[in-house]
């Protein structure tokens, strides 16, 4: 068959061209509080008062439903202190390999070993009997990360975390304000993290926070990664020696700054996740004739947030396009794409390899169960998803209304799925 003559991708018209909105906005309300709290209080707060941070984590744990908040430098700080709170060397910790890295890295960080279960196809979060089927005598604890917005199925996990006596950790670094079963995320384990980087759904450029209603859980994350001052406030003196006050500790607290972007900007965060919500079902919508494209799934019970609108890439019914080429034609059309996570991360060279602090430690730490790494086939979900399906668009950006944006963004998709079975052809000819 003769070569159809097709022009370079790279020269394709592009489609895409009205930009899409600008995240984070930083509007004038938060001007506002970043010159007043640079105006009127301390750069930098350590313990608890009545500064900004401090008003932040009030304000964010009753925003969650909760009776506690910490503020940190970043949400890698929060699933830190979450994890040393709990776990220690030669204990292990299950996380979805389909994740940030941050997710493992909390773990890894806190000297304890990082176990990676297997996603739901559908919802791509973790899958609750593969967390059971990688607990062991050493598991002491859960990380469920509620990836680009979807809150897990929390009631499974929590059974499943009952039964073995295991602490759930909620990531809920992409999902602020996202509900499950009417509750907000981060109230629905023992502890819930979330990271503010400016990329997230509630901004502060850099930031973390951690949530929880255990108040023996909140006093050892304190001791984690509190300054001594903050330790001594939040802990009784007859706990002191026990929980090491004052004592070595980290160095997690926020730049006020931060919490002056937080403060003013939750009283928003409902509001525009909303948007973000109605921006993501047309887009849905409008690509629900497009070959080869298909929404992720969305439980019945769950309010997802879309800090990403996820996809599944189907190449059968593209004639066999591979998706790194349909990608190619959709960037070259305007629209961003990705392919999110890449590789699993049980399958990422320095897990298989046990190589981050040197010496195989944590993993080979003689408290430690013998581990071999689990290699292809151990998350056959999350491996299928990355090599053949795994498709996103970042969401968080659609905070408002942007229907001209939205429409090109789908026409861009339309034609990618047009053109992929051609170049694919002509390739193959
Ligand atoms: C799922 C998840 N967990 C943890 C983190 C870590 O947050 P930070 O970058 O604030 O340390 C991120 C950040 O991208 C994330 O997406």
């Amino acid at each position: 068959m003769k070569a159809e003559s097709l022009p370079e991708i790279q020269s394709l018209p592009r489609v895409v061209t009205t930009p899409l909105p600008v995240w984070p906005a930083v509007d004038e309300a938060i001007i506002e509080n970043v010159v007043k709290v640079l105006r009127s209080e301390s750069l930098s707060q350590l313990g608890k008062d009545d500064q900004v941070n401090c008003r932040f984590e009030r304000a964010w744990a009753a925003y969650c439903g909760v009776n506690h908040a910490l503020s940190c430098n970043g949400g890698t700080a929060a699933l830190a202190m979450a994890v040393g709170a709990c776990a220690g060397p030669g204990d292990e910790v299950i996380v979805p390999t389909y994740t940030w890295n941050a997710s493992a890295l909390a773990v890894v960080h806190a000297n304890a070993i990082p176990v990676f279960a297997d996603i739901d196809p559908g919802t791509y979060t973790v899958l609750p009997e593969s967390i059971e089927r990688n607990i062991t005598s050493r598991t002491r604890a859960v990380i469920t990360v509620h990836l680009f917005g979807h809150p897990c199925d929390m009631d499974a996990v929590t059974q499943v975390a009952k039964r073995h006596g295991l602490v759930v950790i909620e990531d809920a670094a992409q999902a602020h304000g996202a509900t499950y079963k009417g509750r907000r995320v981060g109230s629905l384990g023992d502890v819930g993290c979330f990271s503010h980087q400016g990329s997230k759904n509630l901004p502060a450029g850099e930031g973390g926070t951690l949530v929880t209603n255990d108040v023996e859980l909140f006093r050892r994350c304190v001791t984690v990664g509190a300054h001594p001052a903050r330790q001594k406030q939040e802990l009784p003196p007859e706990l002191a020696e026990t929980h090491h006050v004052g004592e070595f500790c980290v160095n997690y607290r926020m730049q006020p700054l931060a919490g002056a972007i937080l403060e003013a900007g939750l009283p928003r965060l409902d509001e525009r996740n909303a948007v973000r919500r109605r921006n993501a079902m047309k887009l849905y919508d409008m690509l629900s004739d497009v070959p080869g494209i298909r929404p992720a799934a969305i439980a019945p019970d769950v309010e997802h947030v879309f800090h990403h609108i996820p996809f599944d890439y189907r190449k059968e019914e593209v004639d066999g396009a591979p998706r790194t080429l349909w990608m190619q034609i959709a960037r070259a059309k305007g629209a961003p794409v990705t392919a999110y996570v890449g590789t699993p991360l049980h399958l990422r060279a320095r897990v298989q390899r046990h190589e981050y602090y040197g010496r195989g430690c944590p993993w080979e730490c003689p408290f430690a169960l013998p581990r071999t790494e689990p290699g292809v086939g151990h998350c056959p979900n999350a491996e299928y998803r990355c090599a053949e399906t795994e498709l996103s668009v970042y969401g968080a950006c659609f905070w408002t209304e942007c229907d001209e944006a939205l429409a090109q963004l789908a026409q861009a998709f339309r034609e990618a799925s047009e053109l992929a079975p051609r170049y694919a052809a002509a390739r193959r000819a």
